[in-house]
């Protein structure tokens, strides 16, 4: 069955039939059973006292719905935890590594695979070698880690989201769309001064947005004419190649697998935090097809990660992620992804928040606060609508904040409360892959009801 393309408020996008309400059955059961903290009122008030209201200080035992972050947060597949009881230990030519070597070939098509710990040693790695002090690094938006990794070589990272990405308002498919206009003004002026080109997919600074197979397109033909190199920032690119099957002309017969590949053949490397779509709780790569910078970017590897076979992965991690690369593009898992988040996205985004708009429903998040004027910056109320003692979420800027923050100003502690360090408090609540399938429901009910709770008068300031 194809379904319609969704979007929040049963409003379809443009030149799509009327959404589907009904909710999803997972595509999965339950198979272990892991408990979750159910704290009384008073030990909520207490943590929150006590981090200062800063959701990053509560301890996991103090939450019962995390949607602090999809990263890592997962639960993985019976095949996972079987592949990982044949994890090969061995320090160097580990048969795991040739498992997920090839599973990476096959997906992405780049011939050189760098396995690293997480996403952002496979940035640091290749900015390390690919860009110097004074360069500019163009992105749709960077994302925290990617924009750390990028001014810590002393370059400027240049966010070229579509206007469309930047009103949240606004209902599109693919918000996440690189200004192909603004692309090529910075490379007319800073063509020299660009090393490489990168799109993340889906767009996750800017509120987890699809990018579309023709703005990929795009972006190659620019790079080509001006010599660039062009790297995704591939963390969700499975969720991404759903948008482009259910939102794109001449996608909806192709697989999700065809749909990545077709991405990544645009492109000459990626970095890859696996803790996404790599449905792992740890793990990522770099992948290229250029020789020369590959061995450049081993032999750093070398110095932070570890052996090329193994970067800083046991062999069982390389087996779990070689394992979640494949089940990650099965289309009932996608669909209901998206639709959970959706479902999540309808009950409370209405009630949750009168003056928010926000229609970025996406299979990551959704950020109820952005447009919300009376989320101001030191206000507490976002802080509040979500630490109501129970869901814990992340903040637009607060994700990776205190770090990036402090290495920024070189000042900020992270004990200090997010009002400190957070230019927009926005919450952002990230949902995690596989682990519940109760919580949409669960939130819905209850989410709405933190809304009125932060909304009360005494609540709209920082307290004392
Ligand atoms: C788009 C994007 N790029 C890079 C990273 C960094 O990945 P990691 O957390 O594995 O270092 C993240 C993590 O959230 C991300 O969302």
């Amino acid at each position: 069955m194809t379904r319609p393309c969704a979007v929040r408020h049963g409003r379809a996008l443009p030149g799509r039939t009327a959404v589907d309400k009904r909710p999803i059955i997972e595509p999965f059961r339950i198979h272990t059973v892991q408990a979750i903290a159910m704290p009384s009122r008073d030990v909520r008030e207490e943590a929150l006292r006590r981090s200062h209201y800063n959701l990053f200080g509560l301890r996991a035992g103090e939450v019962t719905i995390d949607l602090l972050t999809d990263s890592g947060t997962g639960a993985m597949s019976t095949r996972q935890w079987a592949g990982m009881m044949l994890g090969d230990e061995s320090y160097a030519g580990s048969s795991s590594f040739f498992r997920f070597e090839e599973v990476v070939r096959d997906l992405t098509g780049f011939s050189e695979v760098i396995p690293t710990h997480q996403g952002r040693a496979a940035e640091k790695i290749l900015f390390a070698t690919l860009v110097d002090d004074g360069q500019v690094v163009l992105n749709n938006n960077h994302f925290d880690t990617t924009r750390a990794n990028v001014e810590y070589r002393g370059a400027e990272a240049r966010d070229l989201v579509a206007a469309e990405g930047n009103d949240p308002a606004l209902v599109a498919p693919f918000k996440g769309d690189m200004d192909i206009d603004a692309l090529r003004s910075s490379l007319e002026a800073d063509g020299d001064r660009v090393p490489l080109v990168m799109v993340t997919v889906t767009n996750n600074a800017g509120g987890g947005q699809p990018v579309s197979m023709a703005n990929l397109r795009a972006v190659r033909e620019l790079c080509d004419e001006y010599s660039v190199p062009f790297f995704l920032d591939a963390c969700r690119f499975a969720e991404n190649a759903w948008f482009i099957k259910t939102r794109e002309e001449d996608y909806a017969d192709m697989t999700p697998k065809q749909i990545a590949q077709e991405m990544f053949s645009l492109a000459d490397g990626c970095t890859m935090s696996a803790k996404k779509d790599g449905l792992a709780n740890i793990g990522g790569f770099l992948a290229l097809n250029d020789e020369r910078v590959a061995s450049e970017c081993r032999n750093l590897l070398i110095l932070t990660e570890g052996f090329p076979t193994y970067g800083g992965l046991a062999g069982y991690d390389l087996e779990a992620i070689a394992q979640g690369l494949i089940e990650v593009l099965d289309e009932d898992y996608l669909r209901y992804r998206t639709r959970s988040v959706e479902y999540l996205a309808e009950k409370v985004l209405p009630g949750a928040s009168r003056s928010c708009s926000h229609p970025a429903v996406t299979p990551y998040s959704w950020t109820p606060g952005r447009c919300c004027p009376t989320f101001h910056r030191r206000s507490t109320r976002p802080i509040r609508w979500l630490s109501s003692s129970i869901v814990r979420a992340g903040s637009a800027e607060s994700n990776w904040g205190p770090w990036l923050s402090a290495y920024r100003r070189r000042m900020v502690p992270t004990s200090q409360p997010p009002w400190s360090w957070c230019a927009w408090p926005f919450p952002a609540a990230c949902t995690p892959r596989a682990t519940s399938t109760t919580w949409p429901r669960w939130c819905s009910t209850w989410l709405p009801e933190r809304d009125r709770w932060a909304d009360t008068a005494s609540s709209s300031r920082r307290p004392g």
